[in-house]
This record gives C-alpha cells, structure tokens and sequence, in this order.
C-alpha cells in the first residue's frame, strides 16, 4: 500500500481545482510509493471552502492558512493563492518541517524568491514550483530530442504566449479573479504571469539566460479597483517583448500580451538548431512539428509527430497509441514524479532554487524595459 501523503491546499480556484483534479487520479495510473490524501483545504470564506472540499473530497477545511500549517496531520502544503502570498506562506510553511509545492511565479520578485529558498534550504524540506508545460508530453519529448543532441547547434529560441482578455477598459483590476491586473497582488503582468512560462520552458530546454533588453506596455492606464471601489493607476505590464542571449551562444525573442485579439492561450516556442528545428504550440499540445535537414530529397520538410505513442514520455502510462491527453495530464504527471522524487529523497526540478532563475529573468526584464537598456540576469 502507498504511503499517506496528506495534503494541505491553500486557495481553491482556477489552480485549486488543476491541482486537486491531479492528486485525485496520480494513483490511479502512475505506480507510487506515495499517495495524496486531501486532508484539508483553507480559504477565507467558511461556507465556499466547505462547498469546495464537500465537492472536491476534502476531509476538512481551514479558514486561516496559519491554522493550516500548525496541523500535525499535514504533510505538505500546496500553495494555490495569487502571487502576494507565495513568500509568506511559503516561508511558514519551511518553518513548520512542510513539504512545499508552490504555484508559479515562484514569488514576486527574486528578492522574495531568494528568502523563500533559503528557508527551503535551511529546513530541508522537499520543494517544487508548478511549472506544469514541462510535463505535458510532446514539451517532455522535445527535452528529450534537445539532450540527445539531435537538433545539434542550437542558434534561436522564439516563444510567444498570447491572450486577448483585457482588451476592455470597462474590466476593473483587484478582487477576486481579477487580481492578475493588480501589481499588488500579481507583481508584475504578463511578465510573472505568461512569460514565467515561457522562460522555464527555455532555461530548461537550452539552458540559461545571460542578458535581455525589453519592451512593456500598460495600454489601459487607469481602472477602477474592485477592493478600493475607486479608479486607479494600473501598475501592471498588458504586454512585453523581449530579446535575450542564452549562456550557450543562442538568441531568444519572446512577446506575451493579453491584448492579442482572437488568440486564448496560445503559448508556442520554436527552436532552431544546426541539424534540425522543433516547435511546439499549446493549442495543439498533443504534436511536436519536426524538420530534420539530414533527410535527403524531396521528402525533407516538417512533418508533424503525434506524441501519443507509449514510447513517448508518460504516455505508456494512460491509453492506448493515438489516443490523446489535455491540459490536466501535466498537472498529474508533475505530481507523479514528485511522489516519485519523494520516495527517492531526490529532489524534483523544478525547485524553488530552479524558478528563482525564471524570476531572475523576469526582474531582468522589468529592469531593462524601464531603462531602456540591456541588462543582465543576475547570476
Ligand atoms: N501553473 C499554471 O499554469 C498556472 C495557471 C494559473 C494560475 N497559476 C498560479 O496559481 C496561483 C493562483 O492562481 P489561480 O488562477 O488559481 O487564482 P484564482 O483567483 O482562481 O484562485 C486564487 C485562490 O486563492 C484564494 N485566496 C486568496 N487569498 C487567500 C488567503 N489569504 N487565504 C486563503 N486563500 C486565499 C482565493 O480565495 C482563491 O480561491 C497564482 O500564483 C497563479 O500565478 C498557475
């Protein structure tokens, strides 16, 4: 039998849910030392948390996070709450000896993320960050290509990750599924929120990130704010690009907006090497578009792999070949080898330590599209 893992939630939205989905099914198809017991669940209001953990199948609820790390019958804490949170709760949570799965961006700033790692480090507790894309399985098989050296040379790396949801400037910013237009709440837009992604992604695909120069846009300025009930300055960035050189001689060139009509969550990346390309496309999340330069003649060009064989990476795990997963299978899979790190005692990438890289860029970023010029990662 699988040992107990009992799991502690903190905030039960968009990411309570992806979370709670995957911790209900990891046994059911992964085979695991260790099993997720969802033992309680904390937000602020008595009756919705109640709602969620009677529906979800919680054991109980908590209405103070505090109260949640001072029970011994939790294991591990899962921190599922906008980005203003993530240091205190994490650094709480270090203390009370709790394994830590934090939702990403890591924190607000890589200040915030550094304390949280030492506190990590400084209590040995076990830590991931749930950069979820790493996990889906054609993102997996790409990794997989990359390190066999089958691309060779690696000379661009292009992400995007386009949405259109704020275009309105009736939309008001704070509150309740709004916090992401709040700096408070969010500390940075599209930055920390949709480039945090993409610069995992890449960091751990082709290695890291040295300099970068940056452009951002606020196009609303002003909002009103759902806490305050007044019109406000809007402090986040709607939109940004930005160039980069990776350590490996590589360029990168990477844009997110949330003003790009028509388009929901269109997170791409396309990798240029020496002997071939990958790309990969979010909306198609299933395929892994190839284009191999040593296939000779007039068969030579991209061809488009369905990434549902068992060979392909977790795939063994769920249906039958040609058969497709989602959105929620990367969720699952990044638990699964969390569970599986935890029966191992090794840790499982990526850590706090290896999201307070990304966070490094994303300050990086900020910095350099508020000056002007190229700025370097802080190393
Ligand atoms: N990995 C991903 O792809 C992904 C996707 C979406 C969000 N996220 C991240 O997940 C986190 C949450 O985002 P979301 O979309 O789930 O947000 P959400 O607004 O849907 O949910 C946030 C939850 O936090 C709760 N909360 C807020 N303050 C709290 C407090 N003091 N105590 C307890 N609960 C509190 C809210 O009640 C709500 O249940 C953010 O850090 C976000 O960046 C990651």
């Amino acid at each position: 039998m699988p040992k107990p893992l009992n799991i502690g939630m903190i905030g039960y939205g968009f990411m309570g849910r992806a979370h709670t989905n995957a911790y209900r099914k990891v046994n059911n198809f992964f085979d695991l030392e260790y099993r997720p017991v969802l033992k309680a669940v904390c937000a602020r209001d008595n009756d919705k948390a109640k709602a969620f953990a009677d529906k979800w199948g919680y054991e109980s609820i908590e209405t103070d996070w505090k109260k949640l790390l001072a029970r011994k019958d939790i294991d591990a804490v899962d921190i599922c709450t906008p980005n203003n949170l993530h240091r205190e709760i994490a650094i709480a949570a270090a203390e009370a000896g709790k394994t830590i799965l934090c939702e990403k961006p890591l924190a607000m700033n890589s200040e915030e993320g550094e304390a949280m790692c030492k506190a990590v480090e400084k209590a040995k507790v076990p830590n991931i960050v749930w950069y979820n894309y790493r996990r889906v399985p054609a993102v997996m098989f790409a990794k997989q290509i990359i390190d066999s050296g089958k691309l060779g040379k690696i000379f661009h790396y292009r992400a995007n990750f386009l949405q259109d949801w704020t275009i309105s400037a009736d939309l008001p910013q704070g509150g309740a599924g709004l916090w992401r237009l709040d700096v408070a709440a969010a500390g940075s837009g599209v930055t920390g929120d949709l480039l945090a992604h993409c610069i995992d992604t890449a960091i751990w695909l082709n290695g890291g990130i040295s300099n970068v120069t940056a452009m951002t846009e606020t196009f609303i300025k002003e909002r009103k704010h759902n806490l305050t009930g007044k019109v406000e300055k809007v402090g986040i960035d709607d939109a940004c690009a930005f160039l980069c050189h990776f350590s490996n001689g590589s360029l990168g060139l990477f844009e997110s907006t949330r003003y790009a009509r028509g388009h929901k969550a269109l997170y791409t990346f396309e990798i240029n090497g020496e002997k071939a390309s990958i790309k990969w496309d979010l909306h198609d999340l299933h395929r892994l578009q190839w284009f191999d330069h040593r296939t000779e003649g007039p068969l030579r060009g991209w061809s488009s792999v369905h990434v549902t064989d068992g060979e392909h990476p977790y795939m063994g795990k769920w249906w039958v070949p040609g058969l497709a997963i989602g959105y929620e299978h990367s969720f699952v899979h990044q638990v699964a080898d969390f569970l599986d790190g935890l029966a191992k005692g090794q840790p499982v990438s990526p850590t706090f330590r290896d999201a307070l890289e990304t966070q490094k860029v994303c300050d990086a970023v900020l910095t350099s599209a508020k000056s002007g010029e190229w700025t370097n990662v802080d190393s």
